[in-house]
């Protein structure tokens, strides 16, 4: 999706439409998260008070979905935005080896960024690239074959790349 440069408070208009939009019906939760995640580019937390008061759901659930489903964020992402596959074929190639390394290294678990903004982490299902895992992409980049000691020359290239 395309970047909007849309200022927050027009965006804080724009929800309440689309919470206007499914009052009274607590099951539409995931579309309105869906919009806030493909607009704001993450579930900030104001926001999800808002949602909270607004649909009259509770917090806790509120943080639940996010949590659970991969497509949500609890923070802007990153610059290079690391998908690692856990499929199958990538997990018992060592793909769990992989995220351990990939979460020593960055400080953060899947569904996190880093606080200054670099690197995302998420975890996805087949890539469609089997015979060649453990799998991952950057910015939809692949990476294939991967091995827990390639991890930190991928992180000091995208600093470098950077600088
Ligand atoms: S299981 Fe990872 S690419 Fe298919």
């Amino acid at each position: 999706m395309e970047a909007k440069s849309i200022c927050r408070c027009d965006l804080n208009a724009e929800l309440e439409k689309v919470i206007a939009q499914h009052e009274g019906k607590k099951d539409d939760l995931i579309e309105v998260l869906y919009w806030v995640q493909e607009n704001y580019g993450y579930v900030p937390k104001d926001v999800q008070q808002i949602i909270a008061d607004k649909m009259n759901v509770p917090l806790s659930t509120i943080y639940g979905v996010i949590t659970f489903y991969h497509l949500f964020s609890l923070k802007p992402k990153g610059k290079y935005g690391i998908s690692l596959c856990k499929g199958t074929a990538c997990y018992v190639r060592g793909a769990p080896q992989v995220l351990e390394r990939f979460e020593k290294e960055l400080g953060i678990k899947p569904h996190d960024s880093t606080d200054d903004n670099m690197f995302s982490l998420e975890v996805v299902r087949c890539l469609g690239a089997c015979g060649l895992a453990p799998v991952m992409t950057i910015n939809k980049e692949p990476r294939v074959r991967m091995k827990p000691d390639l991890v930190p020359g991928i992180i000091n290239e995208c600093r470098n790349a950077d600088k």
